[in-house]
């Protein structure tokens, strides 16, 4: 018997650590809001707060980086009337299915996971214990994914390169508790958008939380302007002409800025635009698109009573589907009442 629904549904998860800086935001953020307005998709979007603890022991930290993210997707429109908008945690049938997976899951397949190996090699680099440091959230971090997946049959999952072999372990594990215990799962895809920038930070360098180069998306005006000042250039005096397809402020201006606008700054960079004009115009690019997303992020962080009804709410559309998925689950692997 097939209990898979036929249509897409997709599916994604926003891990709660960090500030969201202008690379979240170009890469991930803008494009799931604007494919939230679709009305004719199924769409779960949610704040992996289980993952987080993964990579953050510090619960003040977990805490605060929840509400700043919430609030971050809410103040730049995402239309939660389309998108179930939820918190992993408040979904225990997420952790019952992971326990579910962790016992159909090989060992074999999370040895090969990258982040896994990458902690591994490490250890290893530095003469440590191959193991050293090296939790069990971190070992099957694959499967608590995977049971996000699962719990609602997303078969579209968009996601960062990174994250695409995590999505073909979902795959696997799927197949396998399929061929065990009947067809439940519907089979995850990764959906990578190419098209989308990867965003350079201040030293020219992907913008990454862990190279300490960003540009945090919530500055207050001044603070955007001061990190925008610190982006780095050659030393071409004003009037020589400079390339904009090596130039870090010109990158970060294209994700910003219309067709017509880029073709604007090429020009200006040919005509040999001072560094700091450049950068002054991309300020006001940048603050332009933010500045009223950024006003309601303040009001939404001065009241997070409206952040968690929102995600209240959320969760209780996530658990209509949760909950009778579970009960069908339980029951598949032989879990029900003995009456
Ligand atoms: N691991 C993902 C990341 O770091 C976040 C995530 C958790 C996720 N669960 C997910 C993404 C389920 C897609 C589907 O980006």
């Amino acid at each position: 018997m097939s209990t898979v629904p036929t249509n897409d549904t997709v599916l994604t998860g926003i891990t709660t650590t960090g500030t969201p800086h202008l690379g979240n935001y170009v890469g991930a953020i803008r494009p799931a809001i604007a494919a939230s307005q679709d009305t004719n998709v199924d769409a779960y979007y949610f704040l992996a707060d289980f993952h987080a603890l993964i990579k953050c022991q510090d619960p003040a930290k977990v805490h605060e980086s929840t509400r700043e993210i919430a609030a971050t997707w809410l103040a730049l429109g995402l239309n939660t009337d389309n998108v179930v908008f939820y918190r992993q945690s408040d979904i225990p049938q997420i952790p019952q299915l992971t326990w579910f997976l962790n016992c159909v899951a090989a060992k074999g397949l999370m040895n090969r996971a990258h982040a896994y190996k990458d902690s591994v090699q490490k250890n290893l680099d530095a003469g440590d214990d191959t193991d050293f440091g090296i939790t069990m959230g971190l070992f099957s971090y694959p499967v608590l994914m995977a049971a996000d997946i699962l719990m609602f049959n997303g078969t579209k999952v968009p996601v960062g390169r990174d994250q695409i072999q995590h999505i073909e372990m979902a795959r696997d594990i799927a197949q396998r508790f399929n061929h065990i215990y009947g067809q439940h799962f519907a089979l995850p895809e990764a959906v990578v958008d190419d098209h989308v920038a990867v965003l350079q930070g201040l030293d020219g360098r992907k913008m990454s939380k862990s190279y300490g180069n960003t540009i945090p998306l919530f500055l207050p005006e001044k603070k955007l302007k001061k990190h925008i000042n610190k982006i780095k250039t050659n030393l071409l005096e004003p009037g020589e002409p400079k390339d904009p397809d090596t130039s870090t402020v010109f990158q970060i201006w294209r994700a910003f800025a219309t067709e017509e606008q880029t073709a604007y700054m090429r020009k200006e960079f040919e005509n040999g635009v001072a560094w700091g004009e450049a950068k002054k115009q991309l300020f006001e690019l940048i603050n332009e698109e933010l500045r009223e997303p950024r006003e309601h992020y303040n009001e939404l962080m001065e009241n997070p009573a409206h952040i968690e009804q929102v995600l209240r709410e959320g969760a209780e559309k996530a658990r209509a589907y949760s909950v009778p998925f579970m009960e069908k689950l339980n029951k598949a692997v032989g879990l029900y009442s003995l009456v």
